[in-house]
This record gives structure tokens, sequence and C-alpha cells, in this order.
């Protein structure tokens, strides 16, 4: 029998997970941390973290993390690295955090839009009923705008041999095709999100747009030659203490939502 979509294959996170940067990470971890400040947002799930590089980094600074991942060797290496977090070897669809339980969500390197469009909305709703009041969401996506020009076949040249990438488009998804150097092939599918249509979710799940931007810089806004976009959600009601505490320059604007509705 086939895996199901998304299973993420022991090549997968040999080939594209346990190679990421301990520089990638600490930057990806910065912006959560900025966004995110000890002491307001202390409690933080780690949706769909890997390995948890993520979980680790947030631990090493203080903040109390728990992962969740589905991937039965990605969680055993994760508490293996050890590193302060606890892990949760579970479904994110099985997933239903008390009420209130965290300050923080991130979901970081695309792990989000796996599902139906239905089931997408009720995994961000849940976890979203997750947070306290004033707590936050940070999820790093990929850009439609971006994947929507750059479909088709790719040769990635790695040092594990080349790795054959064949992407494509249907309505609001994308699919990738991986071929590996073994003969193993996989396939991947997400339901994508331009800036208004995730915000427009968010909202109808009790999130409010803080931050659109892309590079995990504030200052730059998401552009299709870009293909990474990182939003920061609020949940409903919004805590004024720790607005008040953030630059201004950050925080999104009506303008600007109403600006990425027209893109
Ligand atoms: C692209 S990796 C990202 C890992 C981590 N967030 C990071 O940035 O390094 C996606 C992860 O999502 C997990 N995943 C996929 N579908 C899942 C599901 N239905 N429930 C829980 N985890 C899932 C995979 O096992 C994989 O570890």
């Amino acid at each position: 029998m086939r895996p199901e979509p998304n299973e993420y294959s022991r090549q997968w996170f040999e080939i594209f997970h346990m190679g990421i940067s301990e520089a990638r990470t600490m930057q990806e971890t910065a912006f959560v941390c900025h966004r995110a400040p000890l002491p307001y947002f202390r409690k933080v799930v780690d949706v769909c973290c890997g390995m948890g590089r993520h979980a680790r980094a947030l631990s090493g600074r203080g903040y109390s993390v728990i992962g969740i991942d589905r991937n039965d060797d990605a969680i055993a290496k994760a508490r293996a690295l050890a590193g302060g977090s606890s892990y949760l070897n579970s479904d994110i669809r099985d997933y239903r955090p008390e009420s209130g339980a965290f300050d923080l969500v991130i979901i970081m390197s695309q792990s989000f839009g796996y599902f139906d469009a239905t089931t997408n909305r009720e995994v961000l709703g849940r976890l979203a009923a997750g947070l306290r009041e004033g707590g936050r969401v940070i999820l790093d996506l990929w850009s439609p705008e971006f994947f929507a020009v750059h479909q088709g076949d790719r040769e990635l040249k790695l040092p594990r041999g080349v790795v054959r990438e064949h992407k494509h488009i249907e309505g609001d998804r994308l699919f990738v095709q991986l071929d590996y150097p073994d003969g193993y092939s996989e396939q991947f599918e997400w339901q994508l999100f331009s800036p208004a249509k995730m915000i427009s979710m968010a909202k109808s799940v009790g999130l409010m747009p803080l931050l659109v931007c892309t590079d995990f810089d504030e200052a730059t806004s998401p552009s299709p030659t870009n293909p990474r976009v990182q939003f920061v959600f609020e949940r409903c009601c919004v805590s004024s203490t720790t607005r008040q505490e953030e630059s201004a320059s950050g925080v999104i604007t009506e303008k600007q939502i109403a600006e990425f509705r027209h893109r």
C-alpha cells in the first residue's frame, strides 16, 4: 500500500531535514522570540515539529515547549536530542488542546494546509482555541504567487545524489512529487493561502492579523519572487500590555490588510 501524501519518508528527513543549518533555525527562532517575547508567551506548542529544531532552540531560551508530530522516527530523534522540550506523537487532526492551554502556537516550514479546506480550517480553529486570549499563532508558509510561476520539473543536485522534483498547482493546491536517487518516490500536497485568504480564514476562527512578512524579516513584505510568507496572528481579545511593548513598525495595519485583499 502506498503511503498517503505528506507522510515524509526517511529519505526526506535525511536529505531535506537533517541538513538544515543552525543559522537558519536561529534566524527563524529569533523571529519567533521577537514576535512572542518572554515572559508573556512562555507556553508554546510546535505543530508538526519534525525533529524538534525550533522546540529545542526555544526551550534553550526559556520557553516551555511541546512539539507534536505524527512521524515516529522524527519524534524519537527529537526526544533523543533532548534539550528541554517534551513531545507528543500524534496526528495533528487528532490533537485537541485544552482551552487556553498555550500562549503561542508555531507552525513552521509549510507544515499547514495538508488536508481539505474544511479540515485545514478545523485544525487552525482547534489550535486557536488552545490559546489564551492574547495568545499568538506564527505560521511560516509558502506563497501561492511564487509557486504559480515555478511549476514543472527541476533537478536538485544534493550531496546524496540527484532528487527529481515535479511541482504543479491545481486550484489552490500545490502538488509535489520527489523521486529519490534510490528509486523511491513520494507525493506531497498542500492547500496554499494568499495573505488575504489566510487572514480571512484566521479571522473566522478568532485570530486577528498582526503581521505578514517574508524572509523572517518584519520589514520585508511578501512578493511573488519570494517562496515564503510569515504570518503572526493574535487570539481575540488583544492584550494591551503586550501590544504596547511592540514596535509599532511591525504591526499590520487595516490599510495593509485591505491591500493584501486586493492582490
Ligand atoms: C516540512 S516538515 C517541518 C518540520 C518542522 N516544523 C521544521 O520546520 O523543521 C513537516 C512535518 O510535518 C509532519 N506532519 C505531516 N503531516 C502531519 C500530521 N497530519 N500530523 C502531524 N504531523 C504531520 C511531518 O511528519 C514533518 O515532520
